[in-house]
């Protein structure tokens, strides 16, 4: 063991605390060097990584955002809905960046498919509905249906033959939702992945923990977040999936016990992108400001997202169902030029001193502003979780670590 994972331990796990977008492909990039397999539980490509290395952006969706990061061993476990297309077009990207993938990608077998169709139906639902979500519409909610009603396709049947079965379907799905299947599509699609990522179809749960069992550390990246989880988040706004620690541990088949560190990530204000209850959301021109000066638009649909401030009652909700060791306090200097900063505790909007000064690239805590660094100990103590990491850039190296 060596760096930061002398102290994090051999499993550790990134869980965004708000409602996803937190920023924490930055954190699994940084520490994606030092583990062994980097796995990704649940959800689909209703994510969307952004991660700049070396002044260049990359967007994954499916693909953990420590993919990047040759010679490490990368699971899609089986809590996954995986869209076969969008899968094999950012395999692509990263071979068309010369990274190579094929030889290190483990995909489950008990993982589920999203086909186009699922998608066409994300959208019909929500235009039925009497007030959207406001989903991604990547299929991922009609995915997880079929999965419940035993109904979808799993990774394991890539190889078998589906016409009859996609031919099946047409009929039901258009009389249900009025929504057309392109049969031809939907099986070329399948073809076409059989071909590339057939042979990367195994067994993860016993693939992790031979790999556990013998010695190699493991880096579970969440999805989405704590308050989209489709039990503890802010229902009915929330995706389908279970987006906390426990969730991640099903969907890849770990044992609870293994893990050994947990980190929840939070920015240092808070956004929302869809519909639903956010009791911190800016007003005016600090909508705007938070908005621009964080960069905050979807990075999956290029949706304005909605900007407020930090909620530290939600961060311990989050840590109520996630136990987290640290947190990982996101883009703090987005914050630089707030005069005063509210912050809702204890069901109360407070207003806490800003900075007014620039924070950007600090990598040390005792260089950032006595009012920055009273920010963080605030959150410290109403949480009485320690924060590990501050990020204050957008770039691998801007980052403060206190581990
Ligand atoms: P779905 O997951 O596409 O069904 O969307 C359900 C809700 O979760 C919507 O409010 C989405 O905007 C939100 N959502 C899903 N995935 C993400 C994510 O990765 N970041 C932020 N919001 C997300």
């Amino acid at each position: 063991m060596s760096g930061i994972q002398s102290s994090l331990g051999p499993v550790t796990s990134v869980i965004g605390a708000q409602w996803g977008d937190e920023g924490k492909g930055k954190i699994v990039d940084i520490l994606a060097s030092e583990y062994d397999v980097i796995a990704r539980a649940c959800g689909g490509a209703n994510a969307g990584h952004t991660i700049v290395v070396e002044g260049e952006k990359h967007v994954f969706h499916l693909m953990p955002s420590g993919c990047l990061h040759e010679g490490k061993q990368i699971v899609l476990g089986s809590g996954l809905v995986i869209h076969l297309p969008t899968l094999m077009k950012e395999i692509e990207t990263l071979e068309g960046h010369g990274i190579s993938i094929l030889d290190r990608l483990h995909i489950s077998n008990a993982a589920h498919i999203v086909f186009d169709y699922h998608k066409e139906v994300d959208g019909a639902l929500e235009e039925s509905r009497p007030q959207p979500i406001g989903t991604t519409k990547r299929g991922i909610g009609p995915a997880y249906m079929d999965k419940a009603a035993r109904t979808g396709v799993r990774m394991e049947r890539l190889g078998k033959d589906l016409s009859k079965e996609m031919q099946s379907r047409v009929s039901s799905i258009k009389k249900i939702y009025g929504v057309d299947v392109d049969v031809e599509t939907e099986l070329k699609n399948i073809a076409e992945a059989q071909e590339k990522i057939g042979h990367c179809i195994i067994d993860t749960v016993a693939y992790l923990s031979e790999a556990r069992t013998t010695g190699k550390s493991i880096l579970i990246e969440g999805a989405q977040a704590v308050l989209l989880d489709i039990d503890h988040g802010t229902y009915p706004f929330v995706t389908s999936s279970s987006t906390t620690l426990a969730g991640a541990l099903q969907g890849l088949g770990l044992p609870p016990m293994c893990v050994t560190s947990c980190i929840g990530v939070a920015k240092a204000y808070c956004t929302r992108v869809g519909e639903g209850v956010f009791d911190t959301e800016a007003e005016g021109g600090a909508q705007e400001r938070l908005r621009e000066r964080g960069g905050e638009y979807g990075s999956t649909t290029g949706r304005p997202r909605r900007t407020g401030w930090l909620n530290i009652d939600q961060l311990n909700i989050a840590n109520a169902t996630n136990g987290f060791t640290h947190w990982n306090v996101t883009k703090l200097d987005v914050l630089d030029e707030e005069e005063v900063i509210p912050v809702m505790i204890n069901g109360k909007l407070e207003e806490l001193a800003g900075w007014k000064s620039n924070t950007a690239g600090i990598t040390s805590f005792d260089k950032l502003p006595e009012s920055a660094q009273a920010y963080i100990k605030r959150i410290e103590a109403e949480t009485g979780v320690s924060v590990g990491f501050i990020g204050t850039g957008p770039g691998r190296e801007e980052m403060i670590t206190r581990t």
